[in-house]
């Protein structure tokens, strides 16, 4: 995993807008995957003033998002589909048709699970996830003792889960027990995962995916299994991990490499 510690929140947003925004750059119709929750807001806010003022095109991407409570109607403010329209595909040139989010008023749960597992792949696969991470280290709804091999499903919420978004919704009773999520062994088939994680709160978290052992007790710890995870973090977010001196020896080495400062490197200095 490459990790990278960025200064405070906004600036996670912009290294994780600046890393889809090159994506999109390089391949117009590319398939992303998206989240939700409070993580990834700055990097929506970032891709929506990159295409308003710098004419970022999103006309022929298509995009596949995580997970959705399931009982709650795409109108529901609550709902991950009203989330993702109003937060970011409203502001975009994206067309409607070629966003993908799970439909939390299918009661057909297994049909509608395998055909999401099928669009993706009849769209070429994922070339770019974006990842958030719960406090319990959760990917998507992959609640832990979420099987690693898992496809997109059904799942229970946990108390912790419900009782982290109650807030959203009033009252604990209101929150969805159940959601539709990809699977763990969805996300690992991606091509290229971006976790980002702020804050204090999901530090033990973050250390955990990044250092732990994989367990499905720790679902983003599967992560570690992954061709290519970039993992953004604040300070806060960043304060657990042990080995944090090397990964950023690892960035400095990367801004050396990519500024063509070879020597500093070592790098054609023996004769
Ligand atoms: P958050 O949620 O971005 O609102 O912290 C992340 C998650 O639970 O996956």
């Amino acid at each position: 995993m490459r990790v990278i510690v960025a200064k405070n929140a906004a600036e996670v947003g912009k290294r994780a807008a600046g890393i889809i925004a090159a994506t999109v750059n390089r391949e117009p119709s590319c398939v992303l995957g998206l989240a939700t929750g409070g993580t990834p807001l700055d990097a929506y806010r970032e891709l929506i003033r990159r295409h308003k003022e710098e004419g970022l095109d999103f006309s022929r991407v298509t995009t596949f998002n995580l997970d959705e409570y399931v009982g709650l109607p795409p109108t529901h403010p609550q709902s991950y589909r009203y989330f993702m329209q109003t937060n970011l595909f409203d502001h975009l040139n994206i067309v409607p048709a070629n966003t993908h989010v799970p439909d939390g008023r299918s009661l057909n749960f297994e049909t509608h699970c395998r055909q999401y597992e099928h669009r993706i792949a009849d769209a070429g696969g994922i070339d770019l996830q974006l990842l958030g991470v719960g406090s319990d280290g959760h990917i998507a709804f992959n609640e832990p003792g979420s099987s690693l091999g898992s496809r997109t499903r059904l799942k229970t919420l946990t108390r912790e889960t419900v009782e982290a978004n109650a807030r959203f919704f009033g009252s604990i009773d209101k929150v969805p027990r159940l959601a539709i999520t990809m699977g763990v062994g969805t996300i690992l088939e991606t091509k290229r995962c971006l976790l980002l994680a702020v804050g204090e709160h999901k530090a033990a978290a973050v250390q955990a995916t990044v250092e732990g052992p994989v367990s499905a007790q720790v679902t983003a710890s599967a992560l570690q299994l992954h061709q290519e995870v970039i993992v953004i973090l604040d300070e806060a977010a960043a304060r657990r991990l042990e080995r944090r001196a090397y990964y950023d020896d690892v960035e400095q080495a990367q801004t050396l490499l990519e500024e063509g400062r070879f020597q500093e490197l070592g790098i054609g200095n023996q004769s």
